[in-house]
């Protein structure tokens, strides 16, 4: 089929992430205001059929590729394997998930099952003290055990840690062997300007450079080519390893993204820091054809900063 919705940069929607609560059972440093009081909107969230009423109707027009799954933490979400199977069955194949890991040993069986393909984790510390400062949580064992259950379940996983100078960039070289002895490919973020640490951002900043040279001292690295519309760069180490690099602040990837976001009340996003959705839930097939070209054209060439936390659109 030949789908018409791009924008002037040739920039389609290939890939839709879906936000499926903006709740959240952990408070990232930087995610969550300290000490902020978690006020429920009064919007209705999404039933799992108006979901897949939503992703058929974006589908048929734009013809997804892949479906990611995010939160706030998606596994609060109760009927995911209801919704993965329903995704497939629109023939979406490629049904991925993003999420804390807190609770994924439990459901892990029950998303394999109904068709999803593949986790991305997030793990900023290995270290316990270390964990519970960034997350608030102290159940690390949680998310080391559903990452073990994972790998040995056979789904393809990765390993997000978001860097914090001063905090967790200690954590870069054990995080690193820990995810090369199993086989994970590991990617480490540096910190974007949304949510919390908008504004005092830069003291925290562990930056691409910061990150290569910290892994250089230990073994020599040699850069591969980006994947067009790929988030990460990779690394390939003298020792065998792989890791990536997600340079959201110093080599943005914005120019060849394909990515659409849809959050847990039916609005659609054409980028992560755009201020506004535009809700979709009950619109014509004329009327979202022009909501996706609205869409498209929040896409920036750069990416600018939010003061929207990644719990509502999940990164
Ligand atoms: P893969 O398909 O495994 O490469 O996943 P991904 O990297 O696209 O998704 P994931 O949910 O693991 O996101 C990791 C990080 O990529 C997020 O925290 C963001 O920092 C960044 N990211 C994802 N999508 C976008 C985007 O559209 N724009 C920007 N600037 N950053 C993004
Ligand atoms: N900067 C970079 N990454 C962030 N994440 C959440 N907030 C930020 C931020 N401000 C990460 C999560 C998860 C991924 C989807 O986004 O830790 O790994």
């Amino acid at each position: 089929a030949n789908y018409p919705i791009q924008d002037s940069s040739g920039r389609q929607f290939k890939t839709l992430r879906v936000s499926l609560t903006a709740v959240c059972n952990m408070a990232c440093v930087y995610c969550v205001t300290p000490g902020a009081i978690h006020t429920p909107s009064a919007e209705k969230v999404l039933t799992v059929e108006e979901y897949l009423s939503i992703i058929k109707n974006i589908h048929s027009q734009v013809g997804l590729k892949t479906i990611r799954l995010t939160g706030g933490e998606p596994l609060l979400f109760k009927e995911l394997p209801v919704l993965i199977k329903g995704i497939k069955a629109l023939g979406i194949t490629d049904i991925k998930l993003t999420t804390n890991g807190l609770k994924l040993l439990s459901v892990l069986d029950a998303l394999v099952e109904a068709g999803l393909t593949s986790i991305n984790i997030s793990l900023d510390a290995l270290d316990p003290a270390v964990f519970r400062n960034i997350t608030k949580n102290q159940d690390l064992r949680a998310v080391l055990d559903g990452i073990e259950a994972a790998r040995h379940k056979g789904i393809a996983i990765k390993i997000n840690t978001v860097v914090l100078r001063g905090v967790n960039d200690h954590q870069i070289i054990p995080l690193l062997e820990y995810a090369s002895a199993r086989n994970i490919p590991i990617r480490f973020l540096e910190l974007m300007k949304m949510g919390y640490l908008h504004y005092n951002e830069s003291d925290y900043f562990f930056g691409m450079d910061d990150i290569v040279e910290k892994i250089s001292s230990v073994t020599s690295v040699a850069k591969m080519d980006r994947a067009p519309s790929n988030t990460a760069t990779y690394w390939q180490t003298s020792k065998g390893m792989v890791f990536g690099v997600i340079a959201n602040e110093s080599e943005p990837f914005c120019s060849d993204c394909n990515r659409l976001r849809l959050d847990s009340y039916g609005k659609i996003y054409g980028c992560i820091s755009a201020s506004e959705g535009i809700q979709i839930k009950h619109q014509s097939a004329e009327q979202l054809s022009f909501s996706l070209q609205n869409a498209l054209a929040q896409k920036q060439e750069y990416f600018t900063g939010s003061e929207i936390s990644m719990k509502h659109l999940g990164g």
